[in-house]
């Protein structure tokens, strides 16, 4: 792995010295290309594209709220602004793709505006080579912490004027990061060298984060990890149970979501919280594959059958009602068809609320991208739609259930035709159409009729 952290190519230079001599020396280097000499003031206005998944999503709202700190307003969306940081991932080859069609994306938009290139992808291929798809610095996963100073420092050519910098930060959902880093060594994954070794956040740090977010009127909170189970693992005895239940005990914020879980990390102390409605009935549990000894070449900790009982005790403890959502990837090297079909039946049998299915893609550092038998791109291709089937008949499955029914829906924008866009506890997507303001409001809905993805409903 590259350093993680270099401004561009022609500037020549990498640097892991302490942070101010950093700042100044990338102030140096853009202006000694001539963007120090044609920007003097400095921005107002930051946008913040997020890629990948809720920890990065957490990270982004970290650096939003340092940028605020220093004045600096933040958008979350390609629109003008002073300057641009593009946080990514890299857990695919496409999300590498994504990442620099991004930076170019923005470079089109903006020509004059610096870009700023974080994230996943910085930390996989370096940052040299994160600087070819054009931006003017990049930072790694660690640097996020203090990238707020840097941006802040960035000399532009015109700040822009702030627009509402109220409704500009007003959210519904907030993503808190309780815990970081892998210690487990899954055969196809890359996040571990990405997000480095476990480290939890301390239970009154989350609880506090909380607070904030609450104080500021979101209504969701959604605590995220790159190994959730493995919370506490590297601070004593601690376990998610105790994160959570110190979040339920001292703060009121109406929904609290978590993000993800393995199946052994569905322990009774830890469904018992699930008594208090305050805690989503949504279980994010990434299967990867239905066949147990493609999960046995994969490292995975779980057989299907353990799978099975997990899902089976949070059934018992949250009612049929609950979504379990899940990640599968198909055509893992090696991969038969047997075992595919074996993978596609035993999905067909879980009950999935949602399935992100993604062909296997290469990563190299990890075991698989050395395993022999990888399988060819048409198999794969023909994997995907048939897992893709099995994914959207699961989804229209479980959302039949609830067609007439009424459920709280906590609502977050209006879409381009002026539908209001929220989700339920059990992460249903619901449309509606109204003439009230229902930004960050939970209101009851009717869900009337389903979707390709979700419902579409009144607004009660
Ligand atoms: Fe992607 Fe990094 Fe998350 S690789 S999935 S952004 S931990």
């Amino acid at each position: 792995m590259g350093s993680r952290w270099s401004v561009r190519p022609s500037r020549g230079l990498l640097y892991d010295a302490c942070e101010s001599a950093r700042k100044a020396i990338i102030i140096q280097q853009l202006g000694n290309t001539g963007l120090g000499e044609q920007r003097r003031a400095t921005p107002r206005r930051v946008a913040i594209l997020t890629l990948g998944c809720k920890l990065n999503q957490a990270d982004s709202e970290a650096i939003g709220r340092q940028l605020g700190r220093n004045g600096i307003e933040v958008i979350d969306r390609p629109a003008p602004a002073d300057a641009y940081i593009i946080n990514t991932c890299s857990v695919t080859h496409v999300a590498d793709r994504k990442a620099r069609h991004l930076v170019r994306l923005v470079r089109r938009m903006a020509p004059g505006a610096p870009v700023v290139l974080t994230g996943c992808y910085v930390e996989t291929v370096g940052a040299d080579i994160a600087l070819e798809a054009g931006a003017d610095l990049a930072l790694g996963n660690r640097d996020k912490a203090r990238i707020a100073d840097h941006v802040a420092a960035l000399p532009v050519a015109n700040a822009l004027p702030t627009l509402d910098r109220r409704a500009a930060h007003l959210r519904t959902r907030a993503f808190v990061k309780v815990q970081e880093g892998c210690n487990d060594v899954c055969a196809f994954c890359i996040v571990p060298k990405t997000r480095g070794r476990e480290v939890s956040e301390p239970v009154d740090a989350v609880v506090r984060e909380v607070q904030a977010r609450e104080a500021e009127g979101v209504q969701e909170v959604v605590l995220t990890g790159t190994q959730l189970g493995a919370y506490g693992r590297d601070a004593g005895n601690l376990r998610p149970s105790d994160v959570i239940a110190a979040v339920l005990a001292d703060t009121s914020v109406p929904r609290i979501r978590f993000s993800s879980l393995q199946p052994q990390d569905i322990v009774p102390e830890l469904l018992a919280l699930w008594d208090d409605p305050r805690l989503c009935r949504h279980f994010h549990l990434a299967l990867q594959s239905g066949s147990d000894s493609t999960l046995r070449r994969m490292r995975r900790r779980y057989t299907t059958a353990e799978y099975t009982a997990a899902a089976e005790r949070i059934r018992a403890q949250c009612g049929d009602d609950v979504a379990i959502t899940t990640d599968m990837i198909v055509g893992f090297p090696g991969e038969t068809d047997d075992e595919f079909d074996e993978s596609v039946r035993y999905c067909a049998g879980v009950g999935f609320a949602a399935m992100h299915v993604f062909p296997y893609s290469l990563r190299s550092g990890t075991t698989a991208a050395k395993m022999p038998d990888h399988v060819a791109a048409p198999v794969k291709h023909e994997c995907m739609q048939r897992m893709l089937a099995v994914a959207r008949e699961s989804q229209q499955r479980y959302l039949a259930r609830f067609t007439g029914s009424v459920t709280p829906v906590l609502w977050e924008h209006r879409e381009r035709d002026g539908a209001w866009s929220g989700l339920t506890d059990n992460y249903i997507r619901v449309r509606a159409h109204s003439e009230r303001n229902l930004r960050n409001v939970l209101t009851p809905a009717r869900l009337v009729k389903v979707s390709r993805d979700g419902f579409e409903g009144d607004a009660l």
